[in-house]
């Protein structure tokens, strides 16, 4: 049997360090392990928490050259903007540390020689795609083709962003350079392989009938077909300039693969962590009775429950995770988050726009977390949720509570009398929520936590209602005393049981009430015990309104925010019309353009398109019908300078003589914009050429 256990090493997935982090990060990550995490603290377990940047990889050398600064300057600028956000987010790691530091490079460094020393490691020559013109070798993201398990045609080399399967670059179809576009050509080289094939048993076992029955159904089922599909050697280092060089004779110029020391970041982080507790490390990581947990998106599911697992059992000194629980993702107005679409809520952004509202985005995305589909991020159901749920329900029971006890009490708790059976009753069903929050968030379901959590609050408001304070007051003082008392515990639970959620409303409130924070805190099992929360005698703090309402205005402006970045995704995707074919100097000279001046307009009956102009050309003034009016009232183009063809074979339209044609262009969205030029000192009549 397994021993009991003692500790918790709790991992969110290091974020790649390429951009800032958004609401999809927030939500299928960093919100659920924080959650976990301040839920085990709270029990008073010996926990540790850490996350940290992945500073590795084709990304960051992507974006480098794209900005034109170094590797290092782009993971140095987005190191801080992400630490920064998740402090912002009251994220509340124990370390939040980045794979560029000294002691990860040493930690992967070790592992890898450490298996390498062992013979874990298959050393190879093999071909690899090469960009001849580029001069390098194309590994992971350098490359995308056809991903050949689903017909996706931009799978990157080493992982498919469509159907999520992991693959080696070699497997793609019609592979593409990243760099130039160019066909690769193939390339001897040497790389060391961890013959995934060797595991396959083991990792059946370990998973398929290990951890059937606790793993969530969308983690276990890729696991199975992955495993069911027939594991091969996977190599772990790249011919790259960037990462961990590889610390082996023979291995000049190559680095390990960025999903080799990513992972062993979280070891990495924890040392770093212990070193400056003064604590060990090792039983985090090596000992039984530890739990080991992964949080992490599902794009991610292959590194952590089969290719991780292998290297830690290839080492054979580290525990294995315990569980993943991995969630889908979180969409954004019924599309899919994009970075490079800048189809996103950035977190720096959020805050600046809603400053000191992180929990109420912490609620919304709890609330609609994807933990077992994908789900979708509205703004308008944020608004709802902060102004139905949050104020209407939490606030609001808070606000009658603190507002009643100040004016009936100023602020101390009263003395209860007799307590009635609804009285014992509503304490009871409150003793019972510590039980069944832990319930759901063990087995990690939080947004089922969180709704039990609300239905704290609402027992509160429905016990108010029911009972009725502001009128008992006048008829019956004991009465009143009484559910008072009773309610102030409810509130007292309330600040208690939302710390894992909303852990800055937690904080508000026990400085509302009036009761310690950290050490002297109140405990999650004092909730549950018949003692009580709050004595009577005990004064309570100054009221302050936890949430407020948020108008219809602010909502309105995200929505607009979000629709300018379509238009320019748009503008920026907007396709080009294929070359024609080449003409010979002689056909241009046939063109003959002049400036001319629109002189007078007027619409054609019964033509819903076409505008008659009359146009002076320099040459004469003469008549052009042109297909505008869907674009120019003709009051408004009267006076314009615009480009003529002046020699085009004349045309009747609807029975009028077209003597030309202005040049006209089109914007994205399809208005007609004419082509003109941008002088005013140019006289009509001038040529064009
Ligand atoms: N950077 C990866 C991503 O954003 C996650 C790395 S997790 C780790 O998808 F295990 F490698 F650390
Ligand atoms: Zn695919």
């Amino acid at each position: 049997m397994k021993d009991p256990i003692k500790r918790y090493t709790i991992t969110a997935a290091l974020p790649y360090t390429n951009g800032p982090v958004h609401i999809g990060h927030l939500a299928g990550v960093y919100v659920p392990a924080d959650i976990y995490a301040r839920y085990q603290r709270l029990q008073g377990k010996d926990i540790v928490f850490v996350c940290g940047s992945d500073e590795h990889g084709v990304p960051i050398t992507i974006k480098a050259k794209k900005e034109g600064i170094t590797p290092q300057q782009v993971v140095d600028k987005y190191h801080a903007i992400i630490k920064q956000s998740f402090e912002d987010f009251g994220i509340s790691f124990d370390n939040y540390s980045r794979t560029s530091a000294e002691i990860h490079h040493k930690t992967a460094s070790h592992f890898f020689e450490n298996l390498y020393n062992d013979n874990k490691f298959i050393e190879e020559v093999t071909e690899q795609f090469y960009d001849e013109a580029a001069g390098q070798f194309l590994a992971d993201r350098f490359i995308v083709g056809t991903c050949p398990k689903c017909g996706f045609e931009e799978s990157y080399g080493d992982q498919c962003e469509n159907c999520g399967t992991s693959h080696n670059a070699t497997d793609l179809i019609n592979p593409k350079s990243a760099i130039t576009g160019a066909i690769p050509t193939l390339k001897e080289t040497k790389h060391w392989f961890l013959p995934l094939d060797q595991y396959e048993a083991w990792l059946k076992e370990w998973i398929i009938k290990g951890h059937k029955k606790d793993w969530k159904t969308n983690v276990y089922g890729q696991c199975k077909s992955w495993i069911d599909d027939g594991l091969r050697p996977r190599a772990v280092t790249r011919d790259l300039d960037w990462g961990i060089p590889v610390p082996v004779k023979g291995a000049e110029g190559k680095v390990l693969y960025v999903w080799f020391d990513a992972p062993i970041g979280y070891i990495s982080a924890t040392k770093e962590w212990a070193i400056r507790e003064g604590k060990d490390w090792r039983p985090y990581w090596r000992d039984e009775s530890t739990k080991l947990l992964h949080f992490i998106g599902k794009d991610n599911i292959v590194f952590h429950c089969i290719i991780f697992p292998a290297m830690l059992k290839a080492d054979g000194r580290y525990i294995l995770p315990d569980n993943v629980p991995a969630n889908e993702f979180l969409n954004l107005e019924g599309n899919k988050i994009s970075t490079s679409k800048n189809w996103a809520v950035w977190l720096h952004e959020y805050l600046k726009e809603f400053p000191n509202q992180q929990d109420v985005l912490r609620y919304v995305l709890t609330a609609n977390a994807p933990e077992t589909k994908d789900n979708d991020f509205t703004w308008s159901d944020f608004q709802a949720r902060n102004n139905n749920e949050l104020v209407a329900v939490f606030g609001n029971f808070i606000n009658r509570v603190v507002v009643l006890t100040e004016k009936y009490y100023q602020g101390v708790v009263p003395k209860p009398g007799s307590l009635s059976e609804v009285d014992l009753q509503v304490l009871k069903e409150l003793r019972a929520y510590p039980a069944v929050i832990s319930s759901s968030i063990e087995r990690y379901r939080f947004r089922e936590a969180q709704m039990e959590l609300m239905n704290v609050a609402r027992l509160g408001n429905k016990y108010l209602a029911d009972e009725e304070p502001w009128k008992t007051i006048k008829t019956d003082e004991e009465r009143t005393k009484t559910v008072m008392y009773v309610a102030l515990q409810i509130a007292s639970a309330l600040a208690v049981l939302s710390e894992p959620f909303l852990p800055f409303t937690s904080d508000k409130l026990k400085v509302i009430l009036n009761i310690g924070k950290g050490k002297t805190a109140l405990k999650w099992s004092h909730v549950a015990s018949k003692k009580g929360l709050l004595p009577s005698g005990h004064t309570i703090g100054k009221g302050e309104l936890l949430f407020s309402k948020i108008e219809d205005e602010q909502i309105q402006q995200q929505l607009d925010k979000l629709q300018a970045s379509k238009k320019a995704n748009e503008v920026m995707n907007a396709t080009v019309t294929p070359q024609k074919e080449t003409i010979q100097f002689d056909d241009f000279t046939k063109l003959d353009m002049r400036v001319g001046t629109i002189l007078e307009a007027e619409k054609m009956p019964k033509a819903k398109k076409l505008l008659v102009l009359k146009v002076d050309t320099g040459i004469d003034v003469r008549t052009i019908v042109s297909g505008i009016a869907e674009s120019f009232s003709p009051e408004e183009i009267i006076g314009k300078k615009v480009t003529v063809l002046v020699n085009l074979a004349p045309r009747a339209l609807r029975g009028v003589d077209s003597e030309g044609m202005i040049l006209m262009t089109e914007t994205p969205e399809g208005k007609l914009v004419f082509v003109n030029p941008d002088s005013d000192s140019v006289v009509n009549g001038a040529t064009i050429n």
